[in-house]
């Protein structure tokens, strides 16, 4: 009889499984991808996790093409980035991926957060996904501000001055503290020598295992969906969830497609407007860093702009620093903070609708604000919003179970 496969396919198909029998490729490949059953209702929501997969391998190969031209010294940094903008080929490009790529982060985050909360993608049994993610969104926040100091403008050098002096405020050990971190009695090529270091090493490897960890931690117990509902209730006779398709090729052929909507705007952005306003790369990052010359406002990119205006809206910089510190740190908590039997905003009270919607507006209220001088209406308003963020989460564990649920249905609707 003859073969049905030619000799190449025989060759792969021996080649296969001559490593499978030493590391089981076949079965990771099954469990994590064509027999990892997603729940079939995933919507818009869900594309922004392979997208902050799709980013992050963006900014490490990016980096270390920038790596290859950028010098890590206070005398040479901000020359070697002009260099890589105007003489290395297709440097220009290289770095605005990689400038973008960081807002780009975070707008992706952002919004994977959010979802998460709507969802409740956070409550029983994926308390560890949450809080994996928050450590991942901390780890990016250091990964991002310490990138900003590379370039060596005025920016990065006052930015870097301001944040490492916050740890200044800390009683007894703060002076020391902020000595240690900055490796020198101010912000110096010390400082941007180890900014370096863990900006280029340590922290993409340790975001890499949190990745990991939060991906592993996420099959382990299946995703969450749009309905809150738990597929894995209803099986059919072979163990498959009935409301459950293999994530290959159903899901990652959909999520080609928010990779294809997001790369045109990623593009966009790169040719047309790279520095956003001023919002993804500030006019005063064009001037080299001077120690002797503070600039009027100093301010820092957009993401962290909820955060800063939270640190001065607070008269007091100790207490400042721990509500700015707090505002992220209660994040934490949220798996526990929500009490409500329903996990979907979908089948949640009217209240809770209001309350998400009043969060999310006076975030990016709080993110406007922060990016202002700090007028005393500025002032006033930042303290209002600040408080209604405590208030959502410190609250949560009473406004969630108030008002009535609506009955979650069986199976997951379209
Ligand atoms: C570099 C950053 C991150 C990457 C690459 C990442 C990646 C992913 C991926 C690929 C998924 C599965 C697909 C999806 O559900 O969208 C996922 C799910 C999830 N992520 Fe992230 N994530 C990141 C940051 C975060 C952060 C900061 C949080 C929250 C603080 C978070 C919370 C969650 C939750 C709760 C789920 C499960 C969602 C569900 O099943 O409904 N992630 N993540």
């Amino acid at each position: 009889m003859k073969e049905a496969n030619g000799p190449v396919v025989r060759a792969l198909s021996d080649g296969l499984s001559w490593v499978d029998q030493r590391l089981p490729v076949v079965d990771a490949w099954n469990k994590h991808l064509g027999q990892y059953w997603a729940p079939k209702n995933f919507n818009i929501w869900y594309y922004f996790g392979s997208l902050a997969l799709l980013v992050l391998v963006n900014q490490l190969v990016t980096g270390i093409w920038l790596t290859m031209h950028y010098k890590t010294s206070a005398a040479e940094a901000f020359a070697s980035v002009e260099y890589i903008m105007r003489d290395v080929p297709w440097g220009w490009l290289v770095r605005y991926m990689h400038s973008t790529g960081a807002s780009l982060f975070f707008v992706v985050v952002y919004l994977h957060m959010f979802r998460g909360l709507i969802y409740g993608s956070y409550q029983k049994p994926r308390e560890l996904i949450w809080v994996f993610g928050v450590v991942i969104f901390l780890l990016l926040m250091a990964e991002a501000f310490m990138g900003y100091v590379l370039p060596w403008g005025q920016m990065s050098y006052w930015g870097a001055q301001v944040i490492i002096s916050l740890f200044g405020a800390i009683p007894f050990v703060g002076e020391g503290l902020a000595e240690w971190i900055r490796g020198d009695y101010l912000v110096s090529d010390a400082t941007l020598n180890r900014f370096f270091a863990l900006h280029v090493v340590a922290l993409p490897l340790a975001l890499i295992a949190l990745i990991a960890l939060h991906i592993l931690a996420l099959h382990e117990v299946g995703s969450n969906n749009p309905d809150g509902i738990d597929i894995k209730k209803k099986k059919d006779e072979n163990g498959k969830p009935l409301d459950g398709i293999a994530f290959h090729p159903y899901y990652t052929v959909k999520d080609l497609v928010g990779v294809g909507f997001f790369l045109l705007l990623f593009a966009f952005i790169i040719f047309f407007a790279p520095e956003m306003g001023g919002w993804f790369l500030e006019h005063d990052n064009f001037v080299p860093a001077n120690p002797l010359v503070t600039p009027e406002h100093i301010k820092p990119v957009w993401y962290f702009t909820p955060y800063y205006a939270m640190l001065r809206a607070i008269p007091d910089k100790l207490m400042g620093v721990l509500v700015m510190g707090g505002a992220v740190m209660i994040l934490f908590a949220v798996p526990w903070l929500d009490r409500s039997p329903v996990r979907s905003i979908r089948y949640r009270p009217m209240l809770t609708k209001v309350l998400y919607a009043i969060f999310a507006v006076s975030f990016v209220w709080l993110g406007w604000l922060g990016a202002q001088t700090g007028s005393t209406l500025q002032t006033i308003l930042a303290r209002v919003f600040t408080l209604y963020y405590f208030a959502f989460f410190l609250l949560m564990p009473w406004w969630t179970t108030m008002g009535e649920t609506k009955p979650v249905p069986e199976r997951v609707t379209s």
